[in-house]
């Protein structure tokens, strides 16, 4: 479709002025609460020219600066989502999100960044990601790519060197799912771990046993369960528990970090939780669906609203949510994804008869800020600056881009939300940017409310209107050994000590 047709998204023009003031490159954000994931105090925030120049009490500026009143509200980092999927070809389709109708429903609710997933080209590395520069020229925010692995051979292995040397990609996603397409094996994985970690690169996985999936989709089949709960009756938890485990495992005999995407249930977490408390490195990442949904949606006897919550990993039964915002509260997993991957109704339909072939993924991008917040914060399970750590800060670290993303201090860049926690909000696919014509939170409401939302130093969102320009959103490079390879050469050092020198035996003779 026409990015020009899409309805609610206004656009900026960065030549001339609007009623926005969204063209001044100088902006004064008075009196409040500013936070971050380790502090916050009152005071002002002062930006040039897409930078924060200044954080302090009282900043005084002369006429020509637009200010913008924050008293009684929350000052924090735009969100940075590290899990999405625009424009991507899945499933005999394409999502109907692309990279500026889905940043334009991002910047509408509080996120200025997210980190998409490259995919191969026929297994070809660099004409995926030339593919996916290609798509994202239209970008209204800033974005950064990881990259999928899905098949193994020689030049795979020197283009992941290359994508981390010349492409500012610092992390690979292995999909232990999507048997006959996306899916690879355990050589391949050991494969690929171990090529991260001389590469300084972040191994990420989708955890889920596809061959067994696979044995449970004939299984249903052969019930004849053939509707959308068949998705989450083929696929149970305990399939993906057993993948993360594996994948822990052969992370830990590499010794490198690893990244779980979209953990979905407590069987998942339980394995996570185990590895970390035991000292291994493994980042877990719950998305927004998991944490506030459950899976009875699937068992709706309209279909057009039971596809709509098909995604993998599946949805969980009530219990898996509230585990997960446990896990979040109490660090054993670090930060929120959304997985945003929008397929409309028209395209979930072409599994009417088959759940098989429902496109796989829900919506979230527009949602996650306001979700998090009145899931975690309202409820009382985190801090507002734990908030902040889970939606943007620890991301930021994670892909080595803090402190220029994730933190409100002088000489990051200027991409700041306004949080008004008295005001509401409510979720419609009536008034969301996304191009999905359903929205699996419809009608949700809750507290706290993303009133402005400045990304690049522009106000983009304000007024309940987006103003965004296409081709302003840069592509963000992320340098390889984040903070969670620090040592890692020590502990391959002491490991290779402690293995004894090959046992001298005498020579066999008959
Ligand atoms: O159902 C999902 N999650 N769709 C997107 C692809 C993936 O597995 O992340
Ligand atoms: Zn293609
Ligand atoms: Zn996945
Ligand atoms: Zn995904």
């Amino acid at each position: 479709s026409n990015q020009f047709c899409d309805s609610g998204i206004g656009y900026g023009d960065s030549t001339s002025g609007n009623e926005f003031g969204s063209s001044n490159s100088k902006l004064l954000i008075k009196g409040g609460t500013v936070v971050n994931a380790n502090h916050k105090q009152i005071a002002d925030v002062y930006v040039e020219d897409g930078i924060i120049l200044a954080v302090n009490p009282n900043i005084r500026v002369g006429d020509e600066v637009t200010v913008i009143d924050a008293t009684g509200k929350f000052v924090m980092p735009g969100g940075i989502d590290p899990h999405t999927h625009l424009e991507f070809e899945f499933m005999g389709t394409e999502t109907v999100d692309d990279f500026f109708s889905g940043q334009a429903a991002a910047l509408a609710g509080g996120t200025t960044m997210h980190i998409d997933f490259v995919i191969p080209h026929n297994g070809n590395l660099t004409a995926g990601f030339e593919a996916y520069e290609k798509k994202a020229k239209k970008s209204c925010m800033d974005y950064g790519f990881h990259m999928a692995i899905t098949k193994w051979d020689e030049a795979v292995s020197r283009e992941m060197e290359l994508m981390v040397k010349d492409k500012g990609i610092n992390s690979f996603k292995f999909f232990m799912a999507y048997k006959g397409s996306l899916m690879i094996n355990d050589e391949l994985l050991l494969q690929g771990f171990k090529k991260c970690k001389s590469l300084g690169a972040l191994a990420m996985v989708h955890a889920e046993n596809g061959d067994a999936v696979h044995e449970g989709q004939n299984r249903m089949t052969e019930l004849g369960i053939t509707g959308p709960e068949g998705h989450s009756l083929s696929r149970p938890a305990v399939l993906e528990g057993e993948a993360t485990a594996r994948a822990i495992r052969l992370a830990e005999f590499v010794n490198t970090p690893l990244y779980v995407v979209h953990v979905m249930s407590i069987d998942a977490l339980e394995e996570i939780a185990k590895a970390r408390n035991s000292g291994q490195r493994v980042i877990g990442e719950p998305v927004v669906s998991g944490l506030v949904l459950d899976e009875s949606w699937l068992w709706h006897p309209d279909f057009e609203t039971a596809a709509k919550y098909v995604m993998s990993p599946p949805i969980r039964k009530r219990g898996h949510d509230k585990a997960l915002q446990a896990a979040l509260s109490t660090g054993v997993l670090q930060l929120v994804g959304t997985d945003h991957c929008a397929f409309n109704s028209t395209q979930k339909a072409f599994g009417i008869e088959d759940f098989r072939k429902i496109p796989n993924g829900v919506n979230g991008i527009e949602e996650r800020m306001h979700l998090v917040w009145d899931t975690l914060v309202e409820s009382g399970q985190i801090s507002v600056t734990d908030y902040v750590r889970l939606t943007s800060t620890e991301c930021a670290r994670i892909f080595n881009i803090y402190p220029r993303k994730g933190a409100i201090l002088p000489g990051s860049d200027a991409d700041i939300i306004i949080l008004n926690p008295n005001s509401s909000f409510e979720i419609t696919s009536k008034s969301h940017h996304s191009r999905l014509d359903t929205n699996v939170y419809e009608g949700r409401r809750g507290k706290g409310k993303v009133e402005v939302t400045i990304a690049g130093g522009k106000v983009v969102w304000e007024n309940n209107e987006v103003k965004v320009t296409p081709g302003v959103g840069r592509y963000i490079e992320m340098a390889p050994f984040n903070y969670l390879f620090d040592g890692l050469d020590k502990k391959d050092a002491i490991y290779l000590n402690s293995l004894q020198a090959p046992v001298k035996r005498q020579k066999y003779t008959t």
